[in-house]
């Protein structure tokens, strides 16, 4: 069955048979090889892993948990030897640490976590730099090199652009508003035209507990984006995590950051003028006429899709002229109209309803409270946006849209109700320029099991079985401005498959034609997906292998996949499972998807 070629499809390779086991599974011809798993070192002063005796000192130099995003950043030009950039998003405690979960009468129950525990999970959020290097046709990691680095949740960074400063941001530990420490849950990301590192920070919400009185100026404000979550433990060892100790600190994150990889003591920078949200991603390309934009999902039900366009100009001959250049530009947040046109609506204060009569008394308060003001302007509600991708090979832009299963009213942009599976939409930029604000869109897929009609999907007949996805969260577009989805539950949506990466057809007759090109152990998401600009590699971040099989103990966890799991990749009794970036290449050295 694997003879299948899909008529008129740009990608050449043997599918991946779905299905769901304990190890990962690349399309044959091709070699899927661990470059880095969670624990490994990466300062160059960072000890070995060792699992039963793990420090947050240790952590703060080792490889984090949850790899999300993957970047490159070639060194002088090369596509085997550069900066491999990686978020850390979350931490699994029940699967990091021995003997924290306890099961009595069938039920699971976990915790509660020592400071320790929790320092450790605090040094494995973030994300790190690491210098890497092909040799004789496999990658490596490159040992002493002055490029390593670890940024965790503990990391000193910079407020900067124009909510920098602010009373909103000021706390009891940072009296001048512009001095943060930590990032957190960088799920996707991005790298800039002058190859610096851009951090999104997704889910903040999750680690902050407590409450503030009804009439605090917060209340509405975190109400809107979202209250505190109390997900984690940290608010028990540390009083920045308690809203109501500290009712400012939650204002700092959930804004987009930016490092520079190439000095390792650069201090990050929170670049306010991106907005405030549940930021997925944040990729970017160069417009014509030379400002650069930025695209940036909300990753919530009936959420938007924005997009910052720079004031200034990206100088490709000299890097320092774009180091600020996050720092001034404009925020827009996306409507998709019945007809098929949109239009980018421009977060500006003082032009339109963001003014003082509804609360906001500057740009800062338009850019902390950047959703209240999209739905003041009219955005349009959307199925969980995540990843956006702008391929300049076509002069179009690609927003997964994960799924809404609470969505009761459809809109053209979003035309299912209770949309489990998700879709992607594609948008036309007017004239092909990014930095359009009006334009046009069509829906390149519905997701979900063709064969069942009620879904509704949409790929093309030439797409097998196998080829079907659901879920899209993270994408890629490749040098030959390809298109490659990967997903987040596809698991979930039929039992016996899991996530993976796809090859999705956006042109032609083949258009809507997707093959699964490498899956994920039992219970992971697929993250990451990045081709160097060669293509004759293609990074994948696994995360949270095992999460809702079993921890590491053998304790059930409550799942679809009671009677599986994993100790992927290592496969060693000693050894838990572990989130790994895996470095794909083909076999012959060629190029991937290519004959
Ligand atoms: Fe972290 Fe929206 O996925
Ligand atoms: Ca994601
Ligand atoms: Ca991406
Ligand atoms: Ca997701």
């Amino acid at each position: 069955e694997k003879a299948h070629a899909q008529e008129g499809s740009v990608f050449s390779f043997a599918e991946v048979e779905a299905g769901v086991d304990a190890d990962h599974h690349v399309a044959e011809g091709y070699d899927a090889d661990v470059l880095i798993r969670w624990g490994d070192p990466v300062t160059n002063d960072a000890p070995e892993f060792d699992p039963l005796n793990q420090t947050p000192q240790a952590q703060a130099g080792q490889f984090g948990y949850n790899n999300d995003y993957v970047g490159y950043v070639p060194l002088e030009g090369s596509s085997e030897h550069g900066l491999l950039l990686v978020n850390h998003e979350y931490t699994n405690a029940h699967l990091m640490f021995p003997g924290l979960v306890t099961v009595t009468d069938g039920e699971a129950e976990q915790g509660p976590l020592s400071q320790d525990q929790v320092d450790i999970e605090i040094m494995a959020h973030g994300g790190s730099v690491i210098e890497i290097e092909k040799v004789d046709g496999k990658w490596r990691r490159v040992a002493g090199s002055p490029y390593n680095r670890r940024i965790t949740g503990e990391t000193e960074m910079e407020i900067t652009g124009p909510a920098a400063g602010h009373d909103r941001l000021k706390t009891s530990a940072d009296a001048t508003g512009t001095l943060v420490r930590g990032t957190l849950n960088n799920c996707a990301g991005g790298t800039t035209p002058w190859g610096t590192y851009l951090m999104a920070e997704e889910n903040f919400h999750g680690y902050f507990a407590g409450e503030l009185p009804a009439d605090h100026r917060e209340t509405e404000n975190y109400a809107r984006l979202a209250a505190p979550g109390g997900w984690y433990e940290w608010h028990n060892f540390h009083d920045r995590f308690d809203v109501s100790k500290e009712p400012n600190e939650m204002n700092r994150f959930g804004w987009v950051v930016e490092v520079d990889p190439m000095d390792a003591s650069a201090t990050p920078k929170k670049r306010t003028a991106l907005g405030r949200f549940k930021h997925e991603g944040a990729e970017s390309i160069v417009a014509p006429d030379g400002r650069v934009v930025f695209y940036s999902g909300d990753d919530e039900r009936f959420d938007y899709v924005y997009k910052f366009i720079t004031s200034g100009t990206f100088n490709a001959d000299d890097r320092n002229a774009n180091m600020d250049l996050l720092d001034d530009g404009t925020l827009y947040v996306a409507r998709f109209e019945e007809d098929g046109s949109m239009e980018w609506l421009p977060l500006i204060f003082g032009e339109g309803p963001l003014t003082e009569e509804n609360g906001f008394e500057s740009q800062a308060d338009v850019l902390i409270e950047t959703r209240r003001a999209a739905d003041l302007l009219g955005a349009t509600p959307m199925d969980r946006p995540e990843d956006i991708e702008p391929n300049a090979a076509n002069g179009r832009v690609y927003v997964m849209l994960t799924n809404n299963t609470a969505r009761e009213e459809a809109n053209a942009a979003n035309p299912r109700i209770d949309n489990a599976f998700g879709h992607i939409v594609e948008i036309h930029e007017e004239g092909g320029d990014f930095a359009a604000t009006t334009g046009r869109w069509e829906i390149l897929l519905q997701c979900g099991d063709p064969s069942i009609a009620e879904v509704g999907a949409t790929f093309s007949t030439e797409t097998t079985e196998n080829g079907w996805f659901g879920m899209p969260d993270n994408a890629a577009v490749d040098s030959e401005g390809r298109l490659w989805v990967s997903t987040d539950g596809n698991s979930l949506s039929a039992t016996g498959r899991t996530d993976g990466l796809w090859a999705v057809d956006i042109e032609g007759e083949a258009r809507g034609t997707s093959k699964l090109f490498y899956r994920v152990p039992v219970g992971a998401e697929m993250c990451g997906p990045l081709p160097t600009p060669d293509l004759t590699t293609f990074f994948v971040a696994v995360q949270h292998p095992a999460d809702g099989g079993e921890d590491w103990e053998g304790h059930g966890r409550p799942s679809y996949y009671e009677d599986l799991s994993t100790r992927w990749p290592d496969f060693r009794d000693d050894m838990p499972v572990r989130p790994s970036v895996v470095a794909i290449t083909k076999a012959d050295g060629g190029k991937i998807g290519m004959a």
